[in-house]
């Protein structure tokens, strides 16, 4: 068998240790996903609503829609940290996936800037009570294509065996990641996720907020999504290749932990919000739920980024071993750059924290 064809790793030292750089990644993938889940899940949440008419629905659509922007300006900025610390790391894996699959790959940008359009036309016309239910649907759909292009991309860096057939089928970079079974129940899983973490979000607001409609819509899309997960988590689970299937389901291994708690808090917070989305249900029933999923994200968080080792370990890839030199000036200019990103959403939260005087009635069923 002749050799995978993965270039070297850059032959500069990383500017931070291995292990700091992961730790950062980890960080920042998880604020970019969470403002994903919120910009992206949250827009699809509104068109669906805007789309059904109902006042209940218009009202709800009419208090979401001005976050939803700021929301996926948000996911696009906090995307740009992940991206840089990915390349540093796994550079090697990263580049060629995205070379192979150029076309697909840059077509995020274009996909981004139509969904970016669409959400405005559509948050532009709940302000004026025109409502364009389908520009919001639309938009989120596209945003959802950002997403398939970035699954399609990391699937593919983590089979450096498919590069060779991927490259002799498709020389122009046209193709997408359909030869590897996991690349559709991934975004599938992916997609579920969003959409369920951004009811959750809802439901929180909604509780906070005292509005009885808004939380019990919010549990109900999280429980929707949460329970197709039962397909899209099993159909992903069988087509992981042998070697990491084995790790999952070999009790022993920190893979293995980290998704079954994972289920376990997932499983357990879809039966909490069953009663919690009940009309009458006291707001407090909310919180249980909202912090067993985050529990459940951060577990599938983590067990990513261990299943990415272990499938390039496969290869013979070590990123702890990785030889480092601190950078001490980048390192400070990047911390005061992520204070600074920290510090703007405290104010943003603030400010959207603050009691809304234009809320006569909250109580709407
Ligand atoms: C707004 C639309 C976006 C959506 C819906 C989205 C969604 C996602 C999803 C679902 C993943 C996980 C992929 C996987 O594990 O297979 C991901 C990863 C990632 N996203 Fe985004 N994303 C968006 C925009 C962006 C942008 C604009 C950037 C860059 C500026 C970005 C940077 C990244 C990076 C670097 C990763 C991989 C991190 C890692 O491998 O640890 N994303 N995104």
């Amino acid at each position: 068998m002749s050799p995978l064809p993965i270039p070297a790793p850059d032959p500069l030292p990383l500017p931070l240790p291995p292990g700091t750089l992961k730790a950062l990644l980890l960080v920042t993938f998880t604020l970019h996903l969470m403002a994903v889940n919120l910009g992206v899940g949250g827009s699809l949440i509104a068109a669906v609503h805007a789309f059904r008419g109902k006042e209940e629905d218009r009202d709800l659509v009419r208090r979401l829609a001005p976050l939803l922007p700021a929301s996926v300006t948000f996911a696009i900025t906090l995307g740009v940290a992940p991206l840089l610390f990915v390349q540093l790391i796994y550079g090697p894996f990263f580049y060629t996936a995205s070379v192979l699959t150029a076309v697909p790959w840059l077509a995020l940008i274009f996909l981004l800037m139509a969904g970016y359009v669409l959400l405005y036309r559509f948050v532009g016309s709940v302000a004026s009570h025109a409502f364009r239910a389908f520009s919001g649907i639309l938009g989120a759909l596209l945003l959802l294509g950002v997403g398939l292009a970035l699954v399609n991309v990391t699937t593919l860096s983590l089979r450096p065996d498919l590069w060779a057939a991927h490259a002799a089928a498709s020389p122009h970079g046209l193709r997408m990641n359909t030869a590897d079974p996991t690349l559709w129940p991934r975004f599938l899983h992916m997609v579920a996720a969003i959409v369920a973490v951004a009811g959750l979000f809802l439901a929180g607001w909604g509780a906070w907020r005292d509005h009885a409609y808004a939380r019990r819509a919010g549990l109900r899309w999280f429980l929707g999504a949460t329970a197709s997960q039962a397909l899209w988590g099993t159909w992903l689970l069988i087509t992981q290749p042998k070697p990491l299937l084995d790790l999952l389901l070999n009790a022993n291994t920190a893979p293995s932990l980290s998704l079954w708690i994972s289920i376990a808090c997932g499983a357990l917070a879809l039966f909490m919000a069953i009663p919690a989305s009940q009309k009458g249900a006291p707001a407090k029933d909310v919180w249980a739920p909202l912090g067993l999923a985050l529990v459940s994200v951060l577990g599938m968080i983590l067990l990513r980024d261990q299943m990415r080792d272990a499938a390039l370990a496969g290869v013979g890839f070590q990123a702890t071993a990785l030889p480092h030199r601190t950078d001490w000036l980048s390192l400070g200019i990047f911390a005061l750059t992520f204070l600074g990103v920290v510090v703007l959403l405290v104010v943003i939260f603030r400010w959207a924290a603050q009691p809304d005087s234009s809320e006569p009635g909250k109580e709407l069923s």
